[in-house]
């Protein structure tokens, strides 16, 4: 059994990759450019492609049995795009299961240019008739491997997450999930929230970061969604990017993006063991900071 890997060089595809081979599956991952030799696992085939030409995805899917398919944040704006192509030719090469990583609560953040993106690619997948597994994974522990500067410089956690609670999830899980509904029985047609048990408040996690770095971490707030948008064009942001991520967390902030615990048991179940935590992910992170 051949998995098609899309995204695999990316954040979560390099995992997906890993936990794929770990299960035994045989792994195609696709790349727009020749790799550095080492830079995958031997074990992984390489396939060239790129979403934005059909004619090299088709060529790379061919004697694939199953298709892992991601989106790269390069790419979210034409998400509907090429996933759609890729999922149409997958379809027509007669794939026979695809994983699809959308992100939680897809449905109800439509004003968010790349939620809407995400939601009609997933209602695409749902009656497209290819056996699938749709994927929500909330906010990646991940993202905050950028903010070195800001908390370690300024003193400052600058994500405004708010005082309610946003999901999260380790991308580590995410592709564990994803590997598993690729090489188990039982996942057809299934959509999982990935959720940890953990969420993430703008305060806390200041409090956080204050305790691991042994400084002073102030939470930077949530009260001015214009000046949070200015500072990521500034910070060098694409400007339909600090756009996007302006609307997503104020509506986070307004509405809410917190999961309930019968959705991280869920979660848990899927994966046989408790989901990792957003402390645990920042312990590991302040640890590789302090060794660097
Ligand atoms: N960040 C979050 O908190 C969060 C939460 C939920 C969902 N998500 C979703 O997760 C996804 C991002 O995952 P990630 O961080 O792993 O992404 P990433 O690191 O940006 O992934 C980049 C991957 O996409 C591939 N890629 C980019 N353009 C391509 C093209 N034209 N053709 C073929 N491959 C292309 C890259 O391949 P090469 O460069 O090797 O060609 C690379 O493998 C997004 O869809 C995002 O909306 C994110």
């Amino acid at each position: 059994m051949k998995v098609l890997v899309i995204g695999a060089t990316g954040r979560v595809g390099t995992e997906v990759v890993k936990a794929l081979l770990q299960r035994g599956a045989d792994v195609r991952a696709m790349t727009r450019k020749q790799r550095n030799p080492g830079a995958f696992p031997d074990a992984a085939e390489i396939a060239l492609g790129d979403l934005s030409d059909p004619v090299s995805v088709a060529e790379a899917i061919k004697g694939t049995d199953k298709l892992f398919l991601l989106i790269g944040r390069e790419n979210v704006t034409v998400e509907l795009t090429q996933a759609l192509t890729a999922y149409g030719l997958a379809k027509k090469a007669g794939v026979k299961q695809v994983t699809y990583v959308s992100v939680f609560k897809a449905d109800q953040f439509l004003e968010v240019p790349h939620f809407a993106n995400k939601y009609a690619v997933e209602e695409a997948i749902r009656v497209g008739g290819v056996p699938y597994t749709i994927l929500r994974p909330a906010y990646f522990t991940q993202n905050e491997r950028v903010l070195r500067p800001e908390l370690t410089g300024l003193g400052v956690y600058p994500i405004p997450a708010g005082n309610q609670g946003l999901a999260v999830v380790d991308v580590r899980d995410l592709a564990e999930a994803a590997a598993i509904s690729l090489t188990e029985e039982g996942h057809n047609g299934k959509t999982y929230d990935l959720v940890s048990s953990e969420m993430l408040r703008g305060p806390d996690a200041a409090a956080t970061w204050s305790k691991l770095l042994r400084k002073e971490i102030s939470y930077a707030g949530h009260a001015d969604f214009d000046r949070f948008e200015a500072q990521l064009r500034e910070k060098g942001s694409p400007s339909w990017l600090a756009y996007d991520l302006r609307v997503m967390f104020q509506g986070f902030v307004e509405r809410g993006f917190s999961n309930t615990e019968d959705q991280t048991a869920r979660f848990a179940a899927l994966l046989g063991c408790r989901p990792r935590t957003y402390s645990s992910f920042a312990e590991e992170l302040a640890r590789e900071w302090a060794a660097a």
